[in-house]
């Protein structure tokens, strides 16, 4: 009887704890990186220290008209595909050698989740 509870009980836990694994809320949330990752730099319109990036994804890179890119980025040509922004996220200067832009995110599903939250900024 005893060990029948305890072995109830036990299922009970572990099956809470494969349902917590499998939760969204612990999925990489792209919105929630772009605040604590991004949001610093990267305000709704551009500013000194760095480029609005509403409608970048699929956008030509470094073209925006109200923000001094560097020499680096600005020869890079080509659009913001989510390879190149994957690319870019992943290491800056290996993208775009003498990029502004100082930081990467190493982790994959981070970055793709970031990628996934640049589509909504409209
Ligand atoms: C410390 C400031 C800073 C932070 C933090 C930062 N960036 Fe940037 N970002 C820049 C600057 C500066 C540039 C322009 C780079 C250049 O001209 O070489 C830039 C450029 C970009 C561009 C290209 C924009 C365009 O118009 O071509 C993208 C995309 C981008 N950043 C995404 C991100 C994402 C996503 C994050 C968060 C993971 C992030 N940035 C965090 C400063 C920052």
């Amino acid at each position: 009887m005893f060990r029948h509870a305890f072995a109830a009980a036990l299922a009970t836990v572990l099956g809470a704890a494969a349902g917590l694994a499998a939760a969204p809320a612990l999925a990489a949330d792209g919105a929630q990186l772009f605040a604590l990752q991004c949001r610093a730099c990267h305000q709704a319109a551009s500013t000194p220290m760095a480029p609005a990036l509403t409608g970048v994804a699929g956008a030509k890179i470094a073209a925006r008209q109200d923000f001094a890119y560097s020499p680096g980025l600005k020869a890079k040509g080509g659009t913001w595909t989510d390879a190149n922004l994957e690319a870019f996220l992943k290491s800056p200067t290996a993208f775009a050698p003498g990029t502004k832009m100082p930081i990467a995110v190493p982790a994959d599903d981070g970055r793709a989740a970031i990628v996934g939250y640049l589509h909504t900024l409209k």
